[in-house]
């Protein structure tokens, strides 16, 4: 692939302006300016790192990453009503169209996957799939026994039709207001409409994990990283 081929697949603008960019002497590789914009790079194993205007970036073909979303961002590219999370990336991400791997509500916390690969997006999303999507929930109220039951077996959700279920439901150890629960599904405002369904409240709401990834300890609200092999591997359980 051609220099000024991969910095465009890599977000950093048009052809034009990476063209320009690297004839600015803006682009270097092992230490190196690289100002031939017609260079062919050949095929750059993943992770290979260059720098941009003294910046280091590194190669992949396909971008997955993970962000610790904060309340008050809406999960979409063309937001209508709150920021969009893709203002907490870096712009490459935008030009490279990352899509979020299943959306979370404005008000909803935690991990939140975003790629460009449309078969891991279609995988991730495919409701044949199952990937499990675990959630810790703060309820307005303790959850009861006989509501915990119906969560496990089934509830109807408002305007629905077919009962919808959580795969575990676990109370927090020292407060009965932690909810644990882990779903399949991925029905719209599900987890809040769920609680609601048995006469409880949602007052706050973090995706803590999904597959066997969880929410990274040291990533902070706001914060986003790059999907390791190990991070890909806990998402299909492996
Ligand atoms: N269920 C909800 O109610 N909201 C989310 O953001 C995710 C799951």
């Amino acid at each position: 692939m051609l220099l000024e081929r991969l910095l465009q697949q890599q977000g950093f603008g048009t052809r034009k302006e990476c063209r320009s960019l690297i004839r600015d002497g803006r682009f270097a590789m092992q230490g190196e300016i690289c100002a031939d914009p017609f260079r062919e790079m050949g095929d750059l194993p993943e992770g290979s790192e260059f720098a941009v205007d003294g910046i280091f970036w590194p190669y992949h073909a396909k971008a997955v990453i993970m962000l610790n979303k904060p309340s008050g961002y809406e999960c979409s590219r063309r937001a209508l009503h709150y920021p969009g999370v893709h203002i907490l990336l870096p712009p490459q991400f935008s030009r490279r169209a990352l899509e979020c791997v299943g959306r979370l509500d404005v008000e909803t916390t935690g991990l939140l996957l975003l790629t460009d690969d449309g078969q891991l997006l279609h995988q991730l999303i495919s409701p044949r799939k199952k990937v499990p999507k675990r959630y810790r929930a703060l309820l307005a109220e303790e959850l009861l026994a006989e509501a915990r039951q119906k969560l496990l077996t089934g509830v109807i959700l408002k305007n629905e039709s077919t009962p919808t279920l959580a795969e575990a439901v676990d109370l927090g150890k020292n407060d009965a207001r932690i909810l644990y629960m882990t779903l399949t599904e991925g029905r719209y405002h599900q987890v809040r409409r769920m609680l609601a369904a048995v006469g409880n409240h949602v007052a706050a709401l973090c995706r803590v994990g999904i597959g066997a990834l969880e929410l990274p300890a040291d990533l902070p609200e706001g914060s986003w990283r790059w999907m390791n092999k190990t991070d890909l591997n806990l998402l299909w359980g492996k």
